[in-house]
């Protein structure tokens, strides 16, 4: 995820920032770049890849802002790829003539901004989003000659989320930010009158004491020893422990990373769904043309939204859909034929046997498209496009706000297919768009909830085994449930349907067999009922996850009133993280770090 440092004052402007920006180093980034202006004199550096490129750059062509007692301004940027490449070009931060920009979120209307500005004879050089703010900034400056309106007439044509920094010649000591959406705060220095800015808390640490985390919709303007804001609102102290602030004072990595799924699948939709429609700029409608079947190949957490996926595009799009684990297909000779849409789905883009099949399929001559969270990964370079998740860098080895962005992306696009080949009503979609808007909802995490999976993850560290079942798209997600138990927690535990448990592994069931029941009620509530009554019957216990209350079941999770399964699939999704890395925590283990596991497996 992007990352903003910015900084007013009379020391060396380029060192804070580039300092600042390795301070968010660890939220993941694909390029990173400087803006600094002393008086008129305004430099800027960009580099593709490590923060220390950046800094070699600096150090080389400095003429400003390094040598202290000497006033200037300066913005800096981490970017991680969503609108273009990572390229040195697409980097932040942005220039028009005489003002630069950095920027976090997304510009959902920049297509309509960026073509007004090009008949006002904006010349644009970068493929973000980004880029049409200065410009705006610009257009209205050269105006009115007031940067303060201009600043105030850009921040009201954006729509989206975003959170920017501006600094500008005409206005050499100033800095212009706005928050909508994306974090930013904003810290008085420790030494006199200077103002730093950060996308969190780390780049600020031990550099400033009090902070403003600014609310959505405050804007202002900073100076030497002075800040406006256009609201109201309150400082605090700022924490003082550095890993404690790069984890946003969550406990460990996976925790803040449930925490943000809500946030991080607004992103995952913006820009894609529009009123009554779905978009992809990445994909050509042709794509689809001429197919017949679409295999999805990946492996781990990934299959499992590939899984769920299966469900979606044979329902929503009526297609034949076959998904595959990556190392089973890669050596069975597959039959491949040329109407078949080839999706590989990864977080990190480098699984060897995702990779692999893809190849394979390319080879064959097969369309392919890349659902992946880290652009310019290996199979970013070689899938025919790629959506990416936008779901920002992933630290916990157990993967989760991965696979909530996996399933909105392959739902959009099963969405997507079904308007495009005539089969999806627009009455239907219409319901569908609705229910993935409040996705964000079903995914927010409810502190009773939280606490309700912490109590009683004690009973639940020892026993003979887990059944995780559910039915249709919950048994991939008791398949999900399963692995992340199995990873963070040892024990062992598998994800099964619901309805096959009598043609064998019921002969498990005793009080030591553990069942985690998936009841949704608006999908098949009947069938799974009786399949939990059936395990109830062999004296199985029984966890029942459900908004409905199910008499026979030894514990409960109650999930909320909702009207579409999907949103009930995202809420059991949560209760399934936050379980699993309960009894982790319990069972003392490293919940960031489990043992034998790997973030990334480049190796077969
Ligand atoms: O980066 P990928 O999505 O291709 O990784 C696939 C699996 O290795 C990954 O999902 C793994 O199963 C996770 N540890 C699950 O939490």
């Amino acid at each position: 995820m992007c990352g903003i440092v910015g900084y007013i004052g009379n020391k060396n402007t380029k060192g804070i920032l580039i300092e600042g920006l390795k301070e968010l180093e660890y939220r993941g980034y694909d390029s990173a770049g400087i803006a600094v202006l002393q008086d008129d004199k305004l430099e800027v550096f960009k580099a593709v890849g490590k923060i220390k490129n950046l800094e070699e750059k600096v150090l080389q062509n400095t003429t400003c802002c390094v040598t202290p007692n000497e006033m200037s301004t300066g913005i800096g940027h981490t970017r991680w790829a969503t609108h273009g490449k990572p390229t040195e070009f697409n980097a932040h931060p942005h220039l028009g003539i005489y003002s630069y920009v950095v920027h976090n979120g997304i510009i959902e209307n920049y297509k309509e901004l960026k073509e007004e500005l090009t008949h006002a004879g904006h010349i644009f050089v970068s493929q973000t989003d980004t880029e049409v703010i200065v410009h705006l900034f610009e257009f209205y400056f050269n105006q009115s000659n007031d940067a303060q309106k201009a600043f105030d007439e850009t921040i009201k044509r954006l729509e989206g989320a975003y959170s920017i920094l501006l600094i500008t010649k005409s206005e050499p000591h100033k800095i212009f930010f706005m928050k909508h959406g994306s974090p930013l705060a904003v810290a008085k220095g420790n030494d006199d009158g200077e103002i730093y800015f950060a996308s969190s808390d780390a780049p600020l640490i031990g550099l400033a004491n009090d902070v403003v985390y600014l609310e959505d919709g405050v804007s202002g303007v900073a100076s030497v020893g002075n800040i406006e804001f256009s609201d109201e609102v309150k400082w605090t102290t700022l924490p003082q422990n550095k890993l404690f602030a790069q984890k946003d004072g969550y406990r460990f990595f996976m925790e803040k990373e449930i925490y943000e799924q809500k946030d991080v699948v607004i992103d995952t939709m913006m820009g894609r769904l529009k009123n009554d429609e779905i978009n992809f700029d990445e994909l050509d409608k042709s794509i689809i043309e001429g197919i017949n079947e679409i295999k999805i190949c990946a492996c781990g957490t990934s299959y499992h939204a590939g899984l769920t996926a299966s469900y979606l595009f044979e329902r929503l799009s009526k297609i034949r859909c076959t998904v595959e684990i990556a190392s089973e297909f890669r050596y069975k000779e597959p039959l491949l034929s040329k109407d078949t849409l080839f999706i590989v789905i990864s977080q990190s883009g480098e699984t060897a046997d995702t990779l692999e099949a893809l190849k394979m399929a390319k080879n064959a001559g097969l369309k392919s498209i890349a659902v992946c969270n880290v652009d310019n990964s290996s199979m970013t370079r070689v899938a025919d496009a790629t959506i990416l998740l936008r779901a920002g860098i992933e630290k916990g080895v157990a993967s989760t706000k991965a696979f909530s962005t996996q399933t909105v992306v392959l739902w959009m696009m099963a969405l997507y297919f079904g308007k495009t080949r005539n089969v999806l009503s627009t009455e239907k979609l219409k319901t569908e768009l609705q229910t993935l808007k409040n996705v964000p909802n079903s995914l927010k995490v409810e502190s009773q909830l939280h606490e309700k999976c912490r109590r009683l993850s004690k009973r639940y560290l020892h026993g003979h085994g887990f059944f995780f079942i559910g039915r249709d798209v919950f048994y991939p997600l008791a398949l999900e449930g399963a692995l992340k138990l199995k990873e963070i927690s040892y024990l062992h535990a598998e994800g099964y349907p619901a309805g096959e448990m009598k043609h064998g592994p019921i002969a498990l069931a005793d009080p030591e067999l553990f069942t985690i029941a998936l009841m949704p009620q608006h999908l098949h509530y009947d069938k799974i009922k009786s399949n939990v009554e059936e395990l109830s019957a062999r004296d199985s216990t029984i966890c029942a996850i459900s908004p409905i209350s199910f008499e026979l079941s030894d514990d409960f999770i109650l999930t909320a009133e909702t009207n579409h399964y999907m949103l009930e699939f995202f809420e059991m999704l949560v209760v399934l993280q936050l379980f699993s890395m309960e009894i982790s925590v319990r069972l003392g283990n490293d919940v960031d770090m489990p043992r034998n596991l790997a973030k990334s497996v480049t190796v077969e």
